[in-house]
Formats: structure tokens, sequence, C-alpha cells
């Protein structure tokens, strides 16, 4: 595809939140600095936190310069002169009316042609207020040749009914190929990077089924806690916030079948079938096959940190769980009782987001009779914070030891380039320009995915008070080892000291 942007404005709802200092503006910084951004280009900021211009310009590049992956203080002036602020409470309507009025005035001096994405960077209480005024301001007019497109952040919606209506909201004004809702993992490298692996090699590829593949593990850890964010969160929890959209969409892009080309309609149809041949829960199989948890007190890297619970803005009996993992089938043709395990939580011991393929030990391995018995053979792929792929498979021991013991190969993408790999954000912006949607949720999607979460919500709200603890600093609840080890399983968890799973 031809990478070359087209003139745009790039109008950031939220443009003092978090999300726009610590993503956003860095990602932008970063295709400005790498010469991807049309020559022709403007970023509006919309917010309320500071007062002008100059402490908005002020506060953009201290943020570029603590969040960008590299910073050149030369650039500094040049990309500080695409940014205009814009003050005011999106309750007002007449900052509505400024806003269009200093778009226009935008475009004939850019020459953006009218063209803009707009990012919805700010609460989901305030999507449809935005989209709102977008209409009634008659900003979004898709005539003329000139395009508006809309990029919307998570969450989509706290369910399959609050996601239904926001969506007949969203797309009574902008069709749905305007329509960019992020999901941010899949603009991860490895994560894109996983169509090639599996279908551009022979080594992979043929055993990619329920034949040779024991079971799959997906984990998304943070050693971070809930941080400034209690109050979106206490209203989340970790189904809501991971497992609903990075987890399920991580699942989708390992148990997909090969798309028909690259197209985007043509992998999301894949995607969209294995959320499909998910099957419905009963209530029993929720509760033996779902852990929550939440963190207490506990060490980080030998710092103590706090309980969730004594968290700012965390309700002192919080039932929320910081941490869930799921045991879950995809009943097709390729992957009949192979069991898929996810898992994410707050506070583990390191940040790690990882695919796990666990292949089936071969029938004559017992030949070798040994104990501990011979080790399975595992595909890593490694999302972050090192992006790259790891096979651990079976040698005999050298000199003296006979034995067979676990080796890895290991492909690391990113560690002798470390600034290279670009933020997933920066890859979503440019594909928001270019108007290709493959990195983001197409809407049956999401309302496939909240169909399969409501129903473990559902479930679990009703067992609130079952609700195990975990110290932080550690893999979370003994339940969710229960949960494999029962099955003879267990997490494969890198361990750093002997350099193994
Ligand atoms: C976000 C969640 O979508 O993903 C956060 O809302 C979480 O709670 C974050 O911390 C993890 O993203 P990353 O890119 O840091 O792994």
């Amino acid at each position: 595809m031809n990478r070359t942007l087209p003139p745009c404005v790039f109008v950031i709802f939220g443009a003092t939140g978090d999300l726009a200092r610590r993503k956003l503006f860095p990602a932008l910084y970063n295709l400005y600095a790498e010469g991807i951004l049309p020559s022709r280009f403007a970023v509006v900021g919309v917010g309320r936190r500071l007062a002008d211009q100059e402490a908005f310009l002020a506060d953009v590049w201290a943020a570029i310069e603590r969040f960008s992956r590299k910073i050149n203080p030369e650039l500094r002036e040049s990309f500080l002169a695409l940014i205009h602020y814009h003050r005011f409470d999106l309750a007002d309507k007449t900052g509505f009316a400024q806003l269009a009025a200093d778009l226009r005035r935008i475009d004939n001096e850019r020459g953006t042609s009218g063209n803009r994405v707009y990012c919805l960077s700010v609460g989901p209480d305030q999507f449809e207020i935005v989209i709102d005024q977008l209409k009634e301001h008659r900003l979004v007019s898709n005539n003329d040749g000139a395009w508006q497109r809309v990029m919307v952040e998570k969450p989509f919606g706290r369910d399959l009914t609050t996601a239904t209506n926001l969506n007949a909201k969203i797309t009574g004004v902008f069709p749905e190929h305007s329509i960019f809702r992020i999901d941010h993992y899949l603009g991860k490298e490895m994560l894109q990077n996983l169509v090639a692996i599996r279908f551009a090699n022979a080594l992979f590829e043929p055993l990619w089924n329920s034949r040779y593949i024991d079971n799959v593990q997906l984990s998304v850890a943070e050693s971070e806690g809930v941080g400034t964010r209690a109050r979106y969160y206490e209203s989340a929890g970790a189904l809501r916030d991971v497992v609903q959209n990075h987890l399920l969409q991580m699942l989708t892009l390992v148990a997909m079948e090969p798309p028909v080309d690259l197209s985007s309609e043509a992998i999301r149809d894949e995607k969209v079938k294995v959320l499909r041949s998910l099957q419905p829960m009963t209530p029993a199989e929720i509760r033996r096959n779902t852990v929550r948890g939440q963190y207490g007190a506990g060490k980080i890297m030998g710092e103590a940190v706090p309980a969730y619970r004594d968290e700012l803005n965390v309700a002192p009996q919080s039932t929320v769980e910081t941490y869930a993992a799921l045991r879950l089938e995809v009943p097709n043709f390729r992957w009949a009782g192979v069991p898929f395990y996810l898992r994410t939580g707050k506070r583990m011991p390191f940040r790690s987001a990882e695919i796990v393929i666990e292949f089936k030990s071969l029938p004559g391995v017992l030949y070798f009779r040994q104990q501990p018995p011979i080790a399975p053979n595992l595909l890593v792929i490694k999302v972050q914070p090192e992006e790259g792929v790891a096979i651990q498979f079976n040698t005999q021991g050298m000199g003296n030891n006979k034995g067979i013991i676990p080796v890895q190969m290991d492909f690391c993408q990113n560690c002798r380039f470390p600034s290279q790999s670009p933020e997933a954000y920066e890859r979503l912006i440019a594909d928001a320009i270019l108007g290709d949607p493959t990195l983001f949720t197409r809407w049956d999607e999401v309302a496939h995915q909240w169909r399969y979460i409501d129903q473990i919500a559902a479930a679990w709200a009703e067992n609130g008070a079952e609700l195990p603890l975990y110290s932080a600093g550690s893999w979370g609840p003994e339940e969710a080892d229960q949960l494999l080890r029962r099955e003879g399983r267990r997490w494969h968890v890198y361990q750093p000291q002997n350099g193994s799973y």
C-alpha cells in the first residue's frame, strides 16, 4: 500500500489528558521526526486543563521529552508550530462554533482540504457530546472530496447494550468506514507480525491446530497498579479493561484461519469467525473456568506498594478485580479440544505480554524414561517489553549429562535497535490518516466481544464477594494456577535467572 499520508488536520479532544500526553503527542512527534506526516498538516488540541497556547505547548514538549522513544531538540520549534490549542468545556457550544471557524481558517492557511481525523481521547461519558456537536456544527460532511474520520478510544461501552447505543450514535454521523475504534494492542509490532509468522512459515503453519498444539496461553501482565485511573477502573475491572479487548483480539489473531488476502475486511472477517465460534459458558462453567482476584499490599522489585483498596479514589471495600484468568475453547474445526488460557493482572512481578503455544508431547517420548519428564516444545511470541519470538526445544545435554534438556532459540526484534520500534499509536495514527482500518476493531468484533464478556461479568457480579486477594508482586491468586494444574498443566513464565520458561 502507498504510505503517503494525505493532507489533514488531526483534532484531539482531551488534548490535556493523560493519554494525549503519554501516547498521542509522542506518537505524532515521532511520525513528524521520521518524515511520515504529510507536509500539509496541523494538530488541533481541545482541552480544559491548561490556560493558553503557550502553557499547552510547554506541556506538550515536556510530555514528548518524557514519553517519546527518541528525541531531537532541534525539531522542537517546527513540530510545535503545527499545533493549535482550544480551551473550552465540551458542554460549551460556543467553543465548538469557534473550533469550526478555526478549522476552516487552518484549512485555508495550510491547504488541509477539509480532511480531518477527530480523535476522541476523552472519558466515555463525553463521546456522545462530541459526536452531537460535530454534527450540529457541520464538522462532518464527507463531500467535495474531503473526508472526516473519527478515532474512538476505549472503553467502547461497558457492555453490549451501552456499546450498541454508542455505536448507533456514532454511525448516525460517521459511516462505518470512517470509524476507527482503537484497540491499541493491534498496533503492537508483534501482533501485526503474528500474521506473517503464522502464514509465511512452513515451519509453523502445518502444526497450528489441535493435532499438534496442546494449549495456548495469552498473558498481559503489568507491574503497575491502577495509578491515577481508579475512577474509570472502579467501574471496569480487569475483565472489561483488558480481557474484553486486548486479550480477545490476541486470541483472534492466534486462532483465525488464513484470510483470502491481506485486506482489512478479509482479515477482520476471519477474526469475527473466531469470536463467533466462542460458546457462551453456563454459570457452572464460569465458576469452574474463570478466576478473579484483587491485589493486596506487596513488593514490586523490592519496593513496597499499597493494596488496591488503599489506592487513590478506590472504595475501601471495593470488589473490583485487578486480575482475571479464564480457560476457554474455540470449538471449531481447527481448535476443538485445545484449551486457551487467558490472563491479565496489575501488580504482577514484571511487565510482560506474551503468547505461548505449547505443543503436544511426542508419543515416543517415554522412550527416554526421564525424570522430570521432557519439557514440551514452546513457541513464544513476545509482544512486550521485548519484541521477538523464542522457541524452546529439546536437545541432549553435553559431556557426562546425556539427559534431554530444554534449550531456547531466541529472536529478539527490538533489542539491537531499541528505539527503532514504533509505538503502537504511531502506526494507528498513520493508518487513521491513511484510511486503513485493518488495525482497528470493526463493530461486529466489538459486539461479539461484549456478548461473550457480558455473561461472565453478570455471573461475577452475582458472586461479587468471592474475590481472592493476591500479593502485589506475585503472579495472581492460587486459583489461577489451579485452573491449569487440575489439567496437568502450568503457566509458562519466563524465568530470567535460568533463561527458560
Ligand atoms: C489499556 C488499559 O487499554 O491497556 C490499561 O486500559 C492497561 O489498564 C493498558 O494498563 C496496557 O497497555 P500497554 O500498552 O501498556 O500494555
